[in-house]
């Protein structure tokens, strides 16, 4: 079962891969996430990437198709995988294509997350992430507090593009880049789109969850 999830910044997108996640046992593949590993190690590559984020810009197509083609091509995605965050413009739309043909394989479902903006800004900047499990929380949401832990043992941070000022222009880069790529999935006819809202991640999952099981 080979899934993608597309939306705006703050959509849902993670939160949502991860409930997919451990439902189907397939792996999540996030290229925000192997950027900022990539950011993390301190390397040169990715001091360069690092100003690109916090910029709200994409980084190059190349360097992301190598990163999904490499995670696409290992053992752990033989039984399927979910795309979060890849693909984000035509370009990447129709090389994710040419790379899925080469390894005989193809997208059965693309879900939309389809949020109103006013409630993007606020779940990006109260966004804290598990720097060990990576489970994503928002403090505006959740019941946090000062100190406040995830039960894995880690500690929540920040990410560096949650700012309002980034997330302003990281959705001005939706509109203009990823969105065309909506159509691009209608026509396939495989596109669902789940309306998101106020009331929390689980009806979007339980939701989710039965169009894959109605197959
Ligand atoms: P990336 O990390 O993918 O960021 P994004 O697309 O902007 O999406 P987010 O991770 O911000 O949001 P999300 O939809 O995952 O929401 P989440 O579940 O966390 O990319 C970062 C950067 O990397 C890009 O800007 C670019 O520079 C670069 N990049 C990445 N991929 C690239 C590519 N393919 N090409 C080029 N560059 C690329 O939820 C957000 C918050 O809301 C959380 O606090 C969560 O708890 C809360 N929440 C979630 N769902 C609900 C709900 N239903 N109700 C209430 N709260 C909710
Ligand atoms: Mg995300």
């Amino acid at each position: 079962m080979n899934i993608l999830f597309l939306g705006a910044p703050g959509s849902g997108k993670g939160t949502q891969s991860k409930n997919i996640e451990k439902a189907f046992s397939i792996p999540q593949i996030s290229t925000g996430d192997l950027l900022r590993a990539e950011t993390a190690s301190g390397s040169e590559l990715g001091d360069e990437l690092k100003k690109i984020m916090s910029s709200g810009k994409f980084v190059s197509d190349d360097l992301v198709l190598e990163l999904v083609s490499k995670k696409i091509s290992s053992d752990d995605c033989k039984n399927g995988f979910i795309l979060d965050g890849f693909p984000r413009n035509l370009s990447q739309a129709t090389s994710l294509d040419d790379l899925l043909q080469k390894l005989n394989l193809s997208i059965e479902y693309v879900f939309l997350i389809d949020v109103p903006t006013d409630l993007i800004i606020k779940r990006c900047v109260g966004r804290i992430t598990c720097n060990i499990c990576g489970k994503i929380e928002n403090e505006f949401f959740s019941d946090y507090k000062e100190g406040y832990k995830c039960e894995k043992g880690g500690v929540f941070t920040k990410r560096a593009d949650d700012n309002e000022e980034t997330v302003t222009n990281r959705l001005n880069v939706y509109s203009e880049q990823t969105e065309p790529i909506i159509d691009f999935y209608k026509e396939k006819g495989i596109l669902h789109r789940i309306v998101g809202g106020e009331d929390g991640p689980e009806r979007l999952t339980d939701e989710i969850t039965s169009i894959l099981k109605s197959d």
